[in-house]
């Protein structure tokens, strides 16, 4: 077992991340401190966690800034007694990667390299620290219609967005192998559940089919991805923080492989149950349009490494997570108002106050 007293998560009022921490603080025995250092980008939202901040205001600090900043980052380490860093912090979007791909090579790269360097200044200096480093299924590339990505499945990344990704995993084993750093990776596959982000294909096609407006399946409708539960994937981290062994990696994925218009087809089903509405009308809502360039068929996970050696399970089905997911939105609708329009701040004062 490693000792986990203070902890640094990058990137934690993003989608994962926040969950990451609400998980970590509301549903373990953890009984340390918390630091989120995240830059709020467009993707980072406060509200994700105003109910942590209110809850917890002794052992969850915020600090708003750039996993870039060095000095910011090695002040963030000593001040805090950091000894796990568990990085989420990313540009995580593949289309904004294709039409951007300059600030994915800046954060996900020279970002991951800046921690790397911060880290090993630490240990150099007495004070070791573990690095976990989160990482995605779409490093391995793209399936045929059978087959699994293992941890020993090659790299073949090939968005701006998986390129990016795949250079800060062979940095943090490069680290690991060279200069002696504690380091664990995992790789997921697609993720999903309340807080995230609507530019994804979930709570995108969610909130269109809410509004009822078209929702716009990419090509034929027929790419795969492997979905699993938000939640499932902080538990995974969780785990693999505790017991994982220093230096290897560990591929998470539900065993949950659906086309995209599947995926689509389940939300018209779930939000009509739950909205009293007709599926028939919501289905008219689907609209193939042009795919995305380079578009990867199928990611599909192999999960059993992390289910033999640390005795993990995805806890959700597809069906139930989704109903729980749609309900919260349908439950949420202001923090899905203040996430487009851009406005938290009224929204934390309003619920929490400050
Ligand atoms: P997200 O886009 O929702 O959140 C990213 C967070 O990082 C935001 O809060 C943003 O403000 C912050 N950030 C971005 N640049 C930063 C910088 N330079 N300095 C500090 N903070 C910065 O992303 P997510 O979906 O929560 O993904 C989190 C991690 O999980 C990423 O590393 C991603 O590659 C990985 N991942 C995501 C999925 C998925 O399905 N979403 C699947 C597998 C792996
Ligand atoms: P996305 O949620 O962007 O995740 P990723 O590209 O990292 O897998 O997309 C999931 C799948 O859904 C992917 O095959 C692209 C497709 N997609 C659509 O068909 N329509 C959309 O509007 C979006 C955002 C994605």
């Amino acid at each position: 077992m490693r000792k986990l007293q203070n902890l640094l998560v990058t990137g934690g009022s993003g989608f994962i991340g926040s969950h990451f921490i609400r998980y970590v603080l509301t549903k373990t025995d953890f009984t340390g401190n918390i630091v989120n250092l995240d830059k709020l980008t467009y993707a980072g939202n406060p509200a994700n966690l105003a109910d942590i901040a209110a809850r917890y205001p002794g052992r969850y600090t915020f600090v708003h800034g750039d996993i870039c900043d060095r000095d910011l980052v090695q002040n963030i380490l000593e001040t805090h007694g950091i000894d796990t860093v568990i990085h989420f912090a990313a540009e995580s979007h593949v289309d904004r990667s294709i039409h951007g791909p300059a600030e994915f090579v800046q954060t996900n790269i020279l970002g991951t390299f800046t921690l790397l360097e911060s880290c090993l200044e630490a240990q150099r200096q007495g004070r070791p620290i573990h690095f976990h480093h989160i990482s995605t299924d779409e490093v391995y590339g793209s399936l045929g219609e059978t087959g699994y990505f293992t941890e020993t499945t090659p790299y073949d990344p090939r968005s701006p967005y998986s390129a990016s990704k795949a250079a800060s995993d062979h940095l943090v084993r490069a680290w690991h192998h060279t200069y002696g750093l504690s380091i664990t990776l995992s790789n997921c596959s697609n993720n999903y559940g309340p807080y995230h982000f609507p530019e994804k294909l979930i709570p995108l096609a969610l909130l269109r089919l809410l509004n009822r407006q078209e929702v716009p399946v990419y090509g034929d409708g027929k790419n795969i991805r492997d979905w699993l539960y938000v939640e499932d994937h902080a538990d995974a981290v969780w785990l693999i923080l505790n017991r994982g062994q220093t230096g290897e990696s560990y591929n998470i994925g539900g065993n949950n492989e659906r086309t995209n218009l599947e995926v689509v087809k389940t939300l018209c089903r779930l939000v009509a149950e739950e909205t009293s509405g007709d599926v028939a009308e919501m289905e008219k809502l689907i609209t193939f349009v042009k795919d995305r360039p380079g578009h990867d068929r199928r990611y599909a996970i192999d999960p059993q490494k992390i289910q033999t050696e640390l005795g993990w399970k995805a806890r959700h089905n597809f069906e139930e997570g989704l109903r729980k997911t749609v309900r919260w939105y349908l439950e949420n609708q202001e923090w899905v108002q203040a996430v487009q329009n851009g406005d938290y701040r009224t929204w934390i004062h309003r619920h929490y106050g400050g």
